[in-house]
């Protein structure tokens, strides 16, 4: 099997290429990435892929790389602008890859007739309230909160109208929030574990209560496997990994790790529009394609991603800096 992975070089998308060499050796990957920002060179160290430098929304380059491509191929598409205080602070970027690059490569999907499988978000959902039982199904309506999430569901709007319209051979799937090894320091696990190891103190946006529904990356990427080898055409599957926990009580767990205290925490003002809580029925999946977790405690899970994070210093170094500067601006503009 040859596979187009869209978004290789980012934290999901290079996870999935490392999972699959080591468990699925018969297949073929080949990655394009834009290299943006959130792209790391080393985080396909060591990987067999062929990797081109490209945008997806390059229809001539999607065509020169799908052309000996036959109908047991796939594309899975993981590439994306993915930070909603990025998407915030200038939307732009979100339009042009989220929506016109999935556009680029359904209609080519639709020139090479190959299977397509659309990475998505719970965000698309908007959010639920605290304290509730409730939780996100496949039919939950959209409504979504961010130009990030706006986006991504301008995006799956855009894949199932394929699948009616044109019969594209496509699957979507709507994940919660990832964590583990070569994630962007941006992001709010990475960014804790990297400020602790560098004497700082966490930061919680808002009051720390928002609450997101954490899933391994590599649970995820079998999940993307199991929909790959075993999900029925046009199908939408939610993966979640009944991960629920406040932002306040990761920062807490981070710190217990670590060995710092885990009062010692600043409290900064909310990002605008912050969607209270994600949760996660995956039922659907589970049910239909026989998909389980293998990480089901987050605490040994986090552990093994601060061990990640303390080995490989010299891959996320160079852009906290950078990041953390980007966080100040953030932060001075929102406190006017
Ligand atoms: P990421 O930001 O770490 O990586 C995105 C990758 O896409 C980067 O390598 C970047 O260079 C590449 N890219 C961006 N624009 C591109 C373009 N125009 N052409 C080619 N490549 C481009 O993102 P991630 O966290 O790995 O997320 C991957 C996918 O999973 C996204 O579609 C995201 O919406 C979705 N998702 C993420 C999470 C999460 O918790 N991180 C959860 C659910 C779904
Ligand atoms: O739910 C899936 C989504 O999860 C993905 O679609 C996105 O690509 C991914 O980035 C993630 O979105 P979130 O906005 O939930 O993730 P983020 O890591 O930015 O923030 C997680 C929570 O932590 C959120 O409630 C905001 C909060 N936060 C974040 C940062 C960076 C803080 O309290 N402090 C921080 O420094």
């Amino acid at each position: 099997m040859r596979l187009l992975v869209t978004g290789g070089a980012g934290f999901i998308g290079s996870n999935f290429v490392h999972l699959t060499e080591r468990t699925r050796p018969d297949a073929r990957i080949t990655v394009v990435d834009a290299f943006t920002y959130a792209a790391n060179e080393a985080s396909l160290e060591g990987a067999a892929a062929t990797i081109v430098r490209g945008d997806i929304a390059d229809a001539a380059l999607l065509d020169e790389l799908l052309a000996d491509f036959g109908p047991d191929d796939a594309i899975v598409h993981f590439a994306a602008e993915s930070h909603n205080d990025n998407s915030i602070a200038g939307p732009s970027p979100f339009i042009d890859t989220n929506i016109r690059g999935t556009f680029e490569l359904l209609e080519a999907a639709r020139r090479h007739d190959i299977r397509f499988h659309h990475i998505s978000t719970d965000e698309v959902y908007g959010d639920l309230p605290l304290g509730t039982p409730e939780r996100f199904i496949e039919a939950t309506p959209y409504h979504p909160s961010s130009p990030y999430s706006a986006s991504k569901a301008g995006a799956d709007m855009l894949v199932r109208a394929w699948i009616r319209t044109y019969g594209l051979r496509a699957t979507l799937s709507n994940c919660s929030n990832n964590y583990g090894p070569r994630q962007h320091v941006e992001k709010f696990i990475p960014r804790q574990i990297t400020t602790l190891d560098d004497g700082g103190r966490p930061r919680l946006y808002g009051t720390g209560d928002n609450v997101r529904d954490w899933i391994h990356v590599d649970d995820h990427n079998e999940a993307v496997w199991a929909i790959l080898e075993r999900g029925r055409l046009g199908e939408t599957y939610l993966v979640g990994a009944d991960g629920e926990a406040s932002n306040r009580e990761i920062v807490r767990l981070l710190c217990e790790i670590m060995g710092h205290d885990p009062d010692a925490v600043d409290f900064v003002t909310d990002r605008p529009g912050h969607d209270r809580r994600y949760a996660i029925d995956a039922g659907k999946l589970q049910a239909e394609l026989g998909w389980e977790p293998r990480y089901t405690d987050l605490r040994a899970g986090l552990e093994q991603t601060v061990d990640w994070y303390r080995k490989h210093r010299e891959w996320w170094e160079p852009s906290k800096g950078v990041v953390e500067e980007k966080y100040a601006k953030i932060e001075e503009v929102l406190e006017r």
